[in-house]
């Protein structure tokens, strides 16, 4: 898989395929970046936290709320986040859409790179830059149009997502090939789930190119 660059209105997103989480130290200054991840990828991957300047948050839809943007906010200021900071959010497509959001916002705006997690968020919610949180049972009721400058995809993640986050995230394909892709829908019919999952770089190819 080759990597692209994608050219949006007034942006670059750097889409690195088949990615290595521990490369983005070649790519943002280490002084600069800052990771945010939940709960429970933290738990599961804490050895790649190791070193890093980490804000971990609480895992969950129900926590896609302004408290955790206030959360993360006053964390940046303890870790002395400037105007220079990367923020670089480790996660599903709650953590995704709300760095993007809060990345938006401190300091009137500042760099920000996506790791999704989920397959969901790999295919669907870290592309396309929409950021935005929940406000109580509203969802993305507030957010704003926002580019990261880059999306890392990298595959191991995958092996510790449960199963039903699999066919979560195939939901999204499936139906991206019914809406729009005859030719896709045909190649996901002649295959079941356990084949991309044996297989997560054709599966990814296949899925992150039709939704770019
Ligand atoms: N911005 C967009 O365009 C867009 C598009 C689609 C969905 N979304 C948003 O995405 C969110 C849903 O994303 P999601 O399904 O990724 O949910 P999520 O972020 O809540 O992740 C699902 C669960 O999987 C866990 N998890 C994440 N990575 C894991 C891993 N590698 N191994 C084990 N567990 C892992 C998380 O901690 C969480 O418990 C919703 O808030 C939705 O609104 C946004």
């Amino acid at each position: 898989m080759k990597n692209w660059k994608v050219k949006f209105s007034n942006s670059i997103v750097e889409f690195v395929l088949d990615g290595k989480f521990a490369n983005i130290a070649k790519m943002v200054d280490k002084a600069n970046a800052i990771y945010i991840t939940d709960e429970n990828v933290y738990a599961l991957h804490q050895q790649i936290f190791k070193g890093k300047p980490t804000i971990v948050i609480p895992a969950g839809e129900i926590h896609k709320q302004q408290a955790t943007v206030d959360f993360i906010i006053e964390a940046l200021l303890n870790f002395g986040a400037n105007r220079q900071s990367v923020l670089i959010g480790v996660g599903g497509g709650v953590v995704t859409d709300m760095v993007g959001y809060v990345a938006g916002v401190f300091m009137r705006g500042v760099q920000f790179g996506f790791v999704p997690t989920t397959l969901l968020a790999m295919v669907d919610a870290a592309i396309g830059g929409k950021n935005g949180i929940d406000v109580g049972v509203y969802k993305n009721m507030v957010g704003l149009i926002r580019q990261p400058a880059f999306i890392v995809y990298d595959h191991s993640f995958l092996t510790t997502l449960p199963s039903y986050q699999w066919e979560n995230g195939f939901a999204e394909i499936i139906k991206h090939a019914a809406i729009k892709d005859l030719n896709m829908l045909k190649e996901l019919n002649q295959n079941d789930l356990a084949f991309y999952q044996k297989n997560k770089k054709k599966g990814l190819a296949v899925s992150i190119q039709k939704n770019v």
